[in-house]
């Protein structure tokens, strides 16, 4: 049965709740500390909230804490606040604060019956919902939750299941490779070979033979037949990197190995059907490659009979906290070391610094970082990186001026480092979440106020 937490010091009004809610599993509580003990304990989808609560019931104060209280502690809960039956202001300071819905008295059984399932419904959904996304996609080398990173996995899931030659486009150090060696685990050709060869390491005259393989006494220097890294992906998956360095010259070979699936070694004769899948990357802009004719068009075409852009490390909000949480652990076990996390200022650094060179780039930050940090916590300049705080200058107009402006670049950085959660961000800065939503006011810090 879903459970209520009825919060009212109210007998009769408890009763009258009790007799509502039939088909629920209804707690009651009559102040703040029983219905925080309360809520600790049952973990009730809906909470219907008295805000006259002692020891003050003319007076929302205690009221409006419980419920703050409330959801600091499970922001999923769907609070009802319940006022008295002219009391508007309260019950729309309750909803600022992050109440689902309010509710006069006297009470009428079926609109707060109806208001209850309402509530129960969303609650539903929205678990639902984070359970979908905290399990899709099952590309589970691939670490992140950012909207750019699910998007481009749940593609890659898909293409996986087909034959489709695919093209990764990415800033180097994005996960090409892993995203590559991803499809291949995921698609049925998981238990043949995966074979990738960089295209941009090897040079010229040896890559043809590289890639086709070569017949005894081609060149010399060819002391018997050799197969090339096609011809050893049969049936499996053959990943080509940085596919926009093939030399010209190669690429018309390359072309007719796609289209006609039939490659020829090096000084052979005949023709060696091969049955692969390929996927291709390439931190490069083909497009203009192509335009600029260095790219031959057709080929082109049939390595990218479809794309996945792979979004850089700064366009991925979170991930990047996600992701230096992980390699943490990782490096902690490696280097045998203890620490425990991040500060604060280390988290806003992260969040400001721009990753040129994106995951290959915080790996390498962190794994120094974790060598050299004294404390048991990294901090910004372990990370060789350092917060900007570009400060009001002497220009200002007044002292006012520059209050409000570091005011606001507090806040800002507070929301930062609190991953936008509001009540964090309000403890970090010392102050309510009323305060901070009437700062976020104050200062037209709109862009906030639209992200919770
Ligand atoms: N989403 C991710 N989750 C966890 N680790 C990742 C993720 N993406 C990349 N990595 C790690 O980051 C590093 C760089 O990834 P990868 O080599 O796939 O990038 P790339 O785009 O091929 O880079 P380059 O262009 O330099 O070849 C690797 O160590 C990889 O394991
Ligand atoms: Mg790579």
């Amino acid at each position: 049965m879903d459970k209520i937490l009825v919060v009212d010091d109210d007998l009769g009004i408890q009763k009258q709740l009790k007799w509502s809610f039939t088909g629920y599993d209804v707690i009651f509580a009559e102040d703040r500390a029983s219905a925080i003990a309360q809520l600790r304990r049952y973990e009730p989808k809906v909470v219907t909230l008295d805000l006259g609560l002692p020891p003050d019931p003319t007076n929302a104060s205690e009221g409006l804490a419980t419920l703050e209280e409330i959801l600091e502690l499970a922001p999923q809960t769907k609070v009802i606040v319940v006022t008295g039956n002219n009391d508007k202001q309260n019950a729309l300071k309750a909803i600022k604060i992050g109440a689902y819905d309010f509710y006069q008295k006297p009470i009428d059984s079926d609109t707060i019956q109806v208001l209850v399932s309402r509530a129960i419904n969303l609650f539903d959904l929205e678990m639902e919902n984070r359970h979908l996304s905290a399990v899709a996609p099952s590309m589970d080398r691939i670490l992140g939750q950012s909207e750019g990173i699910l998007l481009a996995s749940r593609k890659a899931e898909r293409i996986a299941q087909t034959d489709i030659s695919t093209l990764l486009l990415g800033e180097s150090g994005t996960g090409k490779e892993v995203f590559a060696r991803s499809i291949h685990e995921h698609s049925l050709r998981k238990d043949k070979p995966f074979v990738a060869i960089n295209c941009a390491s090897i040079p010229e005259n040896l890559l043809e033979s590289e890639l086709f393989g070569y017949e005894k006494g081609a060149f010399t220097g060819a002391n018997k037949t050799t197969p090339g890294k096609i011809e050893s992906a049969q049936n499996g998956t053959l990943f080509l990197d940085e596919i926009g360095d093939m030399p010209i010259g190669l690429q018309a070979k390359m072309l007719r190995f796609l289209q006609e699936r039939v490659i020829e070694r090096v000084g052979g004769r005949s023709e060696i059907p091969v049955d692969i899948r390929v996927v291709c990357a390439t931190h490069r802009d083909v497009q203009s490659m192509v335009a600029e004719e260095t790219f031959r068009e057709d080929l082109f075409y049939r390595v990218g009979e479809i794309s996945i852009m792979i979004p850089p490390l700064r366009e991925r909000d979170n991930d990047v906290v996600l992701l230096a949480k992980t390699f943490l652990a990782q490096y902690n076990e490696e280097f045998k070391t203890k620490i425990k996390g991040f500060s604060d200022s280390a988290i806003l650094a992260m969040k400001q610094h721009k990753w040129p060179g994106n995951i290959r780039e915080l790996q390498n930050k962190l794994k120094s970082a974790v060598i050299m940090a004294e404390g048991n916590q990294i901090q910004a300049e372990d990370l060789s990186l350092i917060v900007k705080d570009e400060g009001p200058t002497l220009t200002s107009l007044n002292l006012r001026e520059v209050r409000e402006h570091a005011e606001s670049r507090a806040i800002r950085n507070a929301y930062l480092v609190a991953d936008k959660n509001m009540s964090k961000a309000a403890e970090l800065l010392g102050v309510t979440r009323p305060t901070l939503y009437s700062l976020i006011d104050k200062y037209h810090l709109e862009d906030i106020k639209t992200g919770v």
